[in-house]
């Protein structure tokens, strides 16, 4: 399973979305993704009763835990850009009178016009593939009611090492896969972001993923999946799987990469709120 970063995109072929369909399945199931959302979730609190909006939704996986945090007197709104992810978001969808209601949105974390009395915004792995990261922060923020926080999460692709294999060959790789990301560094810049869209109490974490098996690394990023055939010349791409499967079977490989989480309050205050972007 190949994934480019455009199978992410408006409207992917029906190729491209059953690769990012299933990507999403299996991603989300890895421990590190279980473990940045567990870390996340911890950082918000989300109370029973809160209105939550999931931008980016996917799979919708995360909209589905929300609804089951703020119950049945809460609400949550899933939005993604591409009309066939809100499909399978929805498809996956089983309503339960114990979970608050969850509404499905076609739409474009740019130009988000839910209104602005959401408790908590969520935007996990989305900013990475939008053209301008700025404008998307701003369009977050302005979601939310006052006292609202948001929780944005991203990888950094730019952070992420391999060892075991030669390293000019690496840099090569790896530098050809950050030109197919729009924002590839976007997630060492969230709680920058934050901030600069005049939200307060800015906090961060990261958790840094850590992977001593090839398949294991491979099932969650896309620079290390075999049939990546896209970024360097044939011949170095596969004298770098054959390093990295030799590395494999000798017991050298490593794989590192962070992951950040950052979360932020809007002010209650009009004065500081005065400072959000129009
Ligand atoms: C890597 S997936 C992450 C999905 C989900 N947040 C998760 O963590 O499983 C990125 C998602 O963002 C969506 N997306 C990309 N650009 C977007 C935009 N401008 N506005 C809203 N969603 C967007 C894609 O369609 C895709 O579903």
């Amino acid at each position: 399973m190949a994934v480019a970063g455009k199978v992410f995109q408006a409207n992917p072929t029906m190729a491209e979305q059953a690769t990012a369909e299933g990507y999403l399945a299996q991603v989300s199931q890895h421990s590190v993704i279980r473990a940045v959302r567990a870390s996340a979730v911890d950082l918000l609190s989300v109370a029973p009763g809160s209105r939550v909006l999931d931008v980016g939704c996917g799979l919708g996986e995360m909209s589905r835990a929300f609804a089951g945090m703020v119950g049945p007197d809460g609400s949550v709104t899933a939005v993604d850009l591409n009309p066939a992810m809100v499909t399978a978001a929805q498809d996956r969808h089983l309503p339960s009178p114990q979970d608050g209601m969850v509404r499905y949105q076609v739409g474009d974390v740019a130009s988000l016009d839910l209104g602005d009395d959401f408790d908590v915004v969520w935007c996990e792995r989305v900013l990475q593939h939008v053209p301008d990261p700025e404008t998307a922060v701003g369009s977050l923020a302005r979601s939310l009611s006052p006292g609202g926080r948001v929780c944005v999460i991203d990888v950094d692709w730019g952070a992420l090492v391999v060892d075991g294999v030669d390293e000019a060959l690496t840099r090569r790789v790896l530098d050809a896969f950050q030109l197919k990301v729009r924002q590839p560094t976007v997630g060492r810049t969230l709680r920058r972001r934050l901030v600069q869209a005049g939200l307060s109490d800015p906090a961060v974490r990261s958790v840094h993923a850590v992977s001593t098996s090839l398949a294991d690394t491979a099932s969650a990023v896309p620079v290390l999946d075999r049939g990546r055939a896209d970024l360097v010349a044939e011949g170095d791409r596969a004298a770098w799987f054959d390093a990295l499967e030799l590395a494999d079977a000798r017991g050298h490989f490593m794989m590192a990469m962070p992951v950040y989480i950052a979360v932020a309050t809007k002010p209650r205050q009009a004065q500081c709120a005065s400072r959000l972007p129009a």
